[in-house]
């Protein structure tokens, strides 16, 4: 035998029962963006390298290190999407959706890919469900979509999920606190790699999760001390939005985000279940990412939420899950004959809303209703040959073992009315 395949490192594939769950999680997610007035939209996995260097911002640990970058027959440079956020706004300015009605708003639910080292929570493919609004700086906007995400989380069962906010300030005051915070990082002691950081990103030092770091940086001084008045104003506004949608949060003041196109508002959802990899969401504003990415002047806010981690959240609290997919009927036939009666049997039953089954292949009676069994349905259907003469079939009740004999015309009616 040649060697068999394994799914490659930091991936995984949902088998059933379990993908019922990701695709339960994921419809839980959409809801109420959808009754909000998201539009779904769906961009190509891959974009021009140059997207992503740009919009995600060139000193981000996701592009120098993460991206699955390469080189087309064509000698493009493409990288699979790490994110969707730059994806979208490319997208909205490519077709000038802006001109239109505003904010525009848009929802998506898709794969995502990063060269991460894995672990629990952190895979090299990952699945969000994303939402943005474009076009307004409205900060009822930014409230109401940090809403929308908590009702997501609510509605799934979840009760453990905080809501960290925070300001990164525009960009009038950013560069200001950038300054004062380089002043700060530069008299400490930290290794090369960390002082070349303070030059080039200063806001990831303050997230560096090695302790002697973490000790150092405790007085740094906060962003939210430097907001200009109309970041102030914007970032409370917020606030007061999200009380009066009864959202509790936290505030948040050292919150930076991996991703560089962020101003104003930023905010995660973080589960206490989940260990390292807490955060099972996070967004914000990024006013200037249209212009870095060469559109026109477009203000933007948005969050991704992440399906696999929001499954793992989901078991840490036990909730409840949905139950698997199932049929009520399952079909047994007993040869040939029966098998071409009981498939269109079977079709004419899912026309008229029952969820069926049939046996299929050469199982004999007793593999055929372990078939009936595991398939978790109601009724079997039993069809022999003598049963087609008298044009009868039996329906057997699964949890019973209780038979009755039903004219063949007249089962599609009977197991309808037998299931209300
Ligand atoms: P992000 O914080 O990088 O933001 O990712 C959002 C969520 O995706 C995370 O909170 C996490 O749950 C999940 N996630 C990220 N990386 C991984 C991974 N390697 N394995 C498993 N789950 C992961 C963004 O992606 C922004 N585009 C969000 C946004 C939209 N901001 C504005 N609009």
């Amino acid at each position: 035998m040649s060697e068999t395949f394994q799914a490659p490192k930091g991936t995984f594939d949902l088998l059933p029962p379990d993908s019922e769950l990701w695709l339960h999680v994921r419809e839980v997610m959409a809801a109420p963006l959808r009754a909000a007035g998201y539009g779904y939209i769906e961009t190509p996995v891959f974009e021009e390298t140059a997207l992503f260097e740009r919009g995600v911002g060139e000193s981000t640990d996701v592009v120098t290190k993460e991206m699955y970058s390469f080189t087309t027959r064509g000698d493009d440079r493409v990288t699979l999407r790490p994110e969707g956020t730059a994806g979208v706004v490319r997208s909205v300015v490519q077709h000038r959706l802006y001109a239109g009605q505003l904010p525009v708003k848009l929802w998506y639910s898709g794969s995502f890919f990063r060269y991460e080292r894995p672990q629990a929570g952190r895979y090299r493919h990952f699945s969000q469900v994303g939402a943005e609004a474009l076009g307004v700086d409205d900060p009822a906007l930014d409230a109401e979509l940090v809403a929308l995400g908590v009702r997501a989380f609510s509605d799934l069962g979840l009760s453990r999920v905080e809501l960290l906010l925070n300001s990164l300030g525009d960009r009038t005051c950013r560069p200001v606190y950038r300054e004062r915070l380089q002043e700060f990082l530069r008299g400490l002691e930290l290794d090369a790699d960390t002082r070349r950081r303070i030059e080039i990103n200063p806001l990831r030092v303050l997230d560096d999760k090695r302790p002697e770091v973490q000790k150092q940086v405790a007085d740094a001084p906060v962003v939210g001390d430097s907001l200009c008045d109309d970041c102030r104003a914007h970032y409370d506004a917020v606030g007061r939005h999200l009380t009066d949608l009864g959202v509790a949060w936290t505030e948040a003041p050292r919150l930076v985000r991996g991703l560089d196109y962020y101003t104003r508002t930023t905010f995660e959802f973080v589960h206490d279940g989940l260990g390292a990899q807490s955060a099972v969401g996070g967004g914000g504003r990024y006013d200037g990412l249209s212009e870095d990415v060469g559109g026109p002047p477009m203000p933007g806010v948005g969050w991704a939420l992440g399906v696999d981690r929001t499954v793992l959240a989901m078991r840490a609290e036990e909730v409840a899950l949905p139950p698997a997919s199932r049929v009520d009927v399952f079909a047994v036939p007993l040869g040939a004959e029966a098998r071409a009666r009981l498939l269109v049997v079977v079709d004419e039953l899912r026309r008229s809303g029952v969820r069926a089954d049939l046996a299929f292949g050469d199982r004999g009676l007793k593999g055929a209703m372990k078939g009936a069994d595991r398939s978790g349905a109601r009724f079997a259907l039993v069809l022999g040959d003598r049963d087609l003469e008298t044009g009868q079939v039996q329906v057997k009740t699964l949890a019973s073992g209780e038979q009755v004999s039903v004219p063949i015309a007249d089962v599609v009616d009977v197991v309808k009315e037998s299931l209300r």
